[in-house]
């Protein structure tokens, strides 16, 4: 029964945002996460290799580690995303994958960073992903995600499409954060483009 939820709300995320695709880097304008990322940013090695988990367009982040010295690795479940990524920043990687089947050895990244997108994955699921955002870390790799400021599951329309969320509230995230190994350096809730994210920034304990 459960799986079953879950395979249909990867599916109406997948197809949402393979639909939104061609028009979301301008919804994304809104948004400015500039001074969390440039906090993971000054924590990252020199030719850092970063994960950009639920990666979307590439834009700003993956094209901004790019510029910035990175080897960008991008995942994303929507094909289409992927595929304007592939485009909007041809210096990185880019694959379609569900991160709940995080597919890359332990050990390979010194960065992970995951915006806007955890928060679309059924929360029965969050705490085996920041055990596999753990893994995929190298000791010492850092990990900045934004997640939900509330407790919410719901089914509504986004950008004119069908989308699902699911989150817990900042303190249970926190734990799982917590319980998958990391230690924490900053939890805070970030308000722009009408919207409240809560930002964590955790290091492989
Ligand atoms: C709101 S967009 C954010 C995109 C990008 N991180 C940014 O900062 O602009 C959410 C993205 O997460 C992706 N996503 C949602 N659930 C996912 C999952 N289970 N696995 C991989 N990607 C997922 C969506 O396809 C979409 O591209």
């Amino acid at each position: 029964m459960k799986q079953n939820l879950n395979h249909k709300a990867f599916e109406i995320v997948r197809a949402g945002y393979d639909r939104i695709a061609g028009r979301y880097t301008t919804e994304r304008e809104k948004f400015d996460n500039w001074a969390e990322v440039k906090a993971f940013q000054h924590t990252l090695p020199e030719k850092a290799r970063v994960l950009d988990v639920g990666c979307g367009t590439g834009v700003p982040i993956a094209r901004h580690l790019t510029k910035n010295g990175c080897e960008v690795v991008g995942i994303d479940m929507s094909k289409e995303m992927v595929a304007v990524a592939t485009r909007n920043v041809p210096e990185a990687t880019f694959m379609q994958m569900n991160m709940i089947e995080l597919d890359f050895p332990p050990e390979s990244f010194d960065g992970l960073i995951s915006c806007y997108a955890i928060i679309h994955v059924p929360r029965e699921c969050h705490a085996a992903i920041f055990r596999a955002f753990y893994s995929a870390l190298k000791p010492e790799g850092v990990m900045l995600v934004s997640v939900a400021c509330w407790a919410w599951e719901e089914v509504a329309t986004y950008m004119g499409e069908k989308m699902f969320w699911s989150h817990h509230d900042p303190a249970v995230t926190e734990s799982l954060i917590t319980e998958a190994g990391f230690v924490i350096d900053f939890g805070r809730a970030i308000e722009g483009g009408g919207e409240k994210h809560h930002w964590v920034l955790a290091r492989k304990g």
